[in-house]
């Protein structure tokens, strides 16, 4: 079976797309203690040093094998709680305390993740090699833009495949019906066409003839993440700030369980910035939660390998150009792994 084979493509992309930053824990989640999490099936310890720095590496001590997150937290390193061999933020072994000259110490046995916390969370990179340089990290202007927009992070994990959830997203029909009965997607055309249409980052998938009314058109953007952006209308009563907008961005833990991140977000300043945070923490943070609570139900109990027999339609053309696109990149991805293992494979 050749390295790019549909099989491999898909197996490779269930575990998680690679070249691209993610997000995997809120900054709140991280503090005194290390954290151990599951991102792309990877086992990563994230602990913070005196100066809020996050730093990240693989959890497993170079030793015997213990995770790191149930160790100690010592500022640019972590101590294993089985038998104390420190190791610092770059992966190298910094003190095997109960032996003296051991051959450990000073050697890099971990590999580290580059790391940067923005708009409230906390983003790795993972790259298709280990040594690959991170591609540069740029965000959409509802985050970026903070002087013009005030945003709320919300982070949830759901039992499926993170491509469900991006694939959700990307279907904004999905509003009128599953969210029918919300606070904000309660109105509109029932039925549409639908259309695509290229962006500098990626794609707008929408309905021709609706628009400003429901969920009736989301955008896919790729630059150093990839993102998802939509805006939903907001009766007058939910305050000042016009169109709610939500960015989301998914991080795959393992091949059945994701981790969501988004954003809330209104372009709003001053004392309409103070009243739209009281107004969203009081009152619209639980309608939004509910909203949220459908789609994890419908995604969580999806017919066991779904997309192996699906009947796709015209509403469905956004999903499929985000599944084309991401089989092309990891057709790419495997092809420059096949490239380093024939390399490495060869004598020096
Ligand atoms: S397993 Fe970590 S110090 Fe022994
Ligand atoms: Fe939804």
């Amino acid at each position: 079976m050749s390295q790019t084979s549909a099989a491999n493509v898909q197996d490779y992309l269930d575990q998680g797309i690679r070249a691209c930053w993610y997000p995997v824990l809120a900054s709140w989640e991280v503090a005194q203690q290390p954290v151990g999490i599951t991102r792309l099936e990877q086992q990563i310890v994230l602990w913070r040093d005196q100066q809020g720095q996050v730093h990240a590496l693989e959890d497993r001590c170079p030793h015997r094998g213990a995770r790191l997150s149930m160790g100690w937290n010592l500022g640019d390193r972590v101590a294993c709680w089985y038998h104390g061999v420190e190791v610092n933020a770059t992966g190298v072994v910094t003190d095997v305390p109960a032996i003296d000259n051991c051959p450990l110490l000073g050697q890099k046995c971990l590999q580290s993740y580059p790391v940067q916390e923005k708009f409230g969370a906390i983003f790795l990179y993972f790259g298709v090699t280990a040594t690959e340089e991170p591609a540069p990290l740029s965000f959409p202007p509802e985050l970026s833009d903070e002087a013009s927009y005030s945003q709320f992070l919300c982070t949830a994990s759901w039992h499926c495949n993170y491509q469900y959830a991006l694939e959700n997203v990307m279907d904004p029909m999905h509003g009128s019906y599953l969210h029918a009965s919300s606070h904000s997607m309660a109105e509109g055309d029932r039925k549409a066409q639908m259309s695509l249409q290229a962006t500098e980052t990626g794609f707008i998938f929408k309905k021709n003839e609706q628009s400003g009314v429901n969920f009736d058109w989301v955008e896919l953007g790729v630059s150093g993440c990839y993102w998802m952006r939509l805006s939903i209308p907001y009766r007058q009563r939910f305050g000042p700030g016009g169109h709610f907008w939500i960015v989301g961005m998914v991080v795959p833990e393992d091949r059945d369980n994701c981790r969501v991140f988004f954003w809330r977000i209104r372009k709003v300043q001053g004392w309409q910035r103070d009243l739209w945070r009281f107004m969203y923490r009081n009152r619209l943070e639980a309608l939004h939660w509910d909203v949220l609570e459908q789609d994890r139900v419908l995604l969580e109990n999806m017919s066991p390998n779904a997309r192996d027999k699906e009947y796709l339609y015209q509403h469905d053309v956004g999903l499929s150009h985000l599944r084309r696109l991401l089989q092309k990149q990891a057709k790419q991805h495997l092809a420059k792994l096949a490239a380093q293992q024939e390399q490495q494979a060869q004598p020096a």
